[in-house]
This record gives C-alpha cells, structure tokens and sequence, in this order.
C-alpha cells in the first residue's frame, strides 16, 4: 500500500507524467490492467492561465479517469498560482510540480529541471502551492542539473520542509536526458533523507526492475514511464509479481489486439477519426515491439489514413500466425518501449 497524503493505493505504482502519451484513452487503458493513480502529461501553468483550447481539453478529469494527477510547470508563483485556481476545480487527486523536465527550452527558462538550481525558490514556489489548496501536493525532482551538481537531496528537503506529501525522483540529472543508467544511490540518498514517501523513476521496465528499485532505494513507490509503452501489461504483471512473487503470463497475441482495438477506438471518440491514424502508429510500433516478422506492418500502419484501416491492420495482425507463434515467448524482460533492454 501506498498513501500519499489522503490518498491511499492498494499498489506501490503509479502511470508517470509522459508529455504526448499519458492523454486520457492512453491512462483508459493502463487502468484496465490494474494502474491506480495516473498522471496527466506536464502542463504549463501559462497555457492554463491564457485558456489555451487544446490545454482545456488536456486537463479535463473525467469519472471513470480516477484516482488522477496533474503535473503544473512553471516558474513564476503568480502564474502557478492562478493556473492552481482554474485546475483545482477539477478536484484531482494530486497536484504535482515539474522540476525534472530535460527540455531545453523549458529548463533554461528556469522552468523544469531549471528549478534544480534554485532549491530555495522552489521551496518558496511549493509552500505557496501548498498553503493554496487542500489536494496533496507532490513535486518531480531529477538528481541534479549536470554531474557535478547533483543536489537531490538539499532540494529535496527543501521540498518537503514546503508541506509537500510526496516527492517523485528521476534518478537521471537534467544533463543525461533519458540516457545512461537510473543512479539508484541518489533516489536511495534522498528516500532516507526524507520523511515523506519517496517514489522512484527511472529505468522501469518490468516487474523485475520495479522489484530492484525498491530494493536498491529503499523507495516507498516507483513510477512507470517508458515501460509502459505498448505494454499497460506491466501494471498488472507488477501487481501479480508483489502479490505472489511470481510474474503472470504475457498477455497472447488476441489480448494485444483487444487492448490496440480498444486503445484505438478511445484516440477516435477523444482527438478525433481523423487525427486517430496518426496518434495511434507509435503505440502500434509499441504493441507490436518483439513479435517476428512484423516489420512490414507496421510500415503500413506509419501509412494509415484512417481510423477504419488501422483497424485493419490490428486485425490482420491478430490473425497472422507467425505473430501468434511469436507471442508466446515474449518475455516480460524484453517488452516495453526501451530500445535496448538491459538486464536490471
Ligand atoms: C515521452 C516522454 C515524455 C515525458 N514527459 C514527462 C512529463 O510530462 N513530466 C514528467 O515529470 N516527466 C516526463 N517524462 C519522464 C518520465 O515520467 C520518467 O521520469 C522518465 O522517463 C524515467 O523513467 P523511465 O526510465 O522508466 O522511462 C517523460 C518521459 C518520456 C519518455
């Protein structure tokens, strides 16, 4: 179990922020299969502020999409703090602050990762988040800004002496981006620095590796990021795995080709039938990643001009044997969006 702040999870894991992934028919689909709390994409507290449409849209918490989280970035309080009176009408579950996004044009504005230099003003910015709402308040830190600045732990208890009720750490510095490995001694520095959960982000791929980060961290939670691509399967594998201690079957080829269906048809009802075909064909690549032979289908599915014929597409890969042979042996080692799979 997992509590942060009143809000209690059964599972120590959570959908992590992902900006162009996490929209609402995607986290749809990773609650089927066992996510609890789930996490809007990163946004901008000025897009908020000026109403931006297609940010209206974004934020949108709709009933079935519950326990939920958003993630505001920003720099200046005043913006924050007017996005946080539009968005708390929504009455999430969690507000979580971005000081971790790698962006170049976003951390050096000061904003995302940026606010890993400046530990005291993002103590300042989150005691004034806290003291302006009544839903637990979370931040996302990285490790530090390059490798010879890796301050997570100073930020962090400056973070927690702001009231915050959780505090999320990529173990990666604002440098590395998404590469090189999770430094687990960081997330380890931090957890047994603070007294508040710590979740843990970095390098999760299957239940193996949730399984290695608490040990590694001591962490209270962990947040699934590229390993969810294409595979929503990790979160209930990584329930069944805490539970049992044994890891439950791949999901076969038919269950793949429901949950592309489903996850398809969701796109078309929320962007549109005709944005769908071009939301869709990275998750395509995604759920098709490691059964044999696929490759020219997933070309045409790059091609698809409709939502009807990538519909198609999903059926004919359901029906092709050599895939279904394939599927069988998909280990959950070698599933989920990392290109290269490395051994936890
Ligand atoms: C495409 C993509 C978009 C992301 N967008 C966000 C975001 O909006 N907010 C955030 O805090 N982290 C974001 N992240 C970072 C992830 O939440 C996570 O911390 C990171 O990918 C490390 O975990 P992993 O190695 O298991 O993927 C993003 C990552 C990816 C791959």
């Amino acid at each position: 179990m997992l509590k942060i702040g009143n809000l209690s999870l059964k599972y120590p894991f959570v959908l992590a922020p992902m900006a162009g992934i996490t929209d609402l028919p995607y986290r749809m689909v990773c609650r089927r299969l066992g996510c609890e709390l789930a996490f809007i994409e990163m946004i901008s507290a000025k897009a908020v502020v000026y109403e931006n449409k297609k940010t209206r849209k974004m934020i949108a918490a709709l009933p079935g999409d519950r326990p939920l989280g958003i993630q505001l970035l920003g720099t200046e309080e005043e913006f924050v703090l007017r996005a946080l009176d539009i968005v708390q009408k929504n009455e999430y579950d969690v507000i979580d602050f971005n000081a971790a996004c790698p962006v170049s044009k976003v951390a050096s504005k000061g904003e995302g990762a940026g606010m890993m230099k400046e530990p005291i003003k993002l103590g300042r910015m989150l005691k004034a988040i806290v003291d302006h709402t009544d839903i637990p308040v979370t931040v996302k830190i990285r490790a530090g800004w390059n490798e010879s600045s890796v301050n997570a732990r100073e930020v962090a208890l400056y973070a927690q002496d702001a009231g915050i009720k959780g505090l999320f750490i990529h173990g990666r510095t604002r440098q590395q981006g998404y590469s090189g490995r999770v430094d687990y001694s960081i997330i380890r520095e931090v957890k047994e620095a603070l007294a508040i959960p710590v979740l843990g982000s970095g390098d999760v791929f299957s239940p193996l590796h949730v399984k290695k980060m608490f040990e590694e961290t001591g962490c209270d939670g962990v947040a699934v990021a590229r390993g969810a691509l294409g595979n929503p399967w990790i979160f209930r594998e990584t329930a069944g795995f805490l539970d049992s201690g044994v890891i439950p079957p791949r999901p076969d080829i038919q269950e793949v080709a429901d949950i592309m269906a489903d996850h398809l048809r969701g796109i078309a009802a929320y962007h549109g039938p005709e944005t769908a075909p071009v939301v869709f064909r990275k998750f395509f690549a995604w759920y098709t990643k490691g059964f044999r032979e696929v490759k020219p289908l997933k070309e045409r599915a790059f091609r698809a001009k409709t939502a009807d014929e990538m519909l198609e597409l999903i059926a004919e890969f359901r029906r092709h044997e050599t895939y279904a042979e394939t599927a069988a042996t998909i280990s959950p080692q070698n599933a989920g969006g990392e290109k290269n799979y490395r051994e936890p």
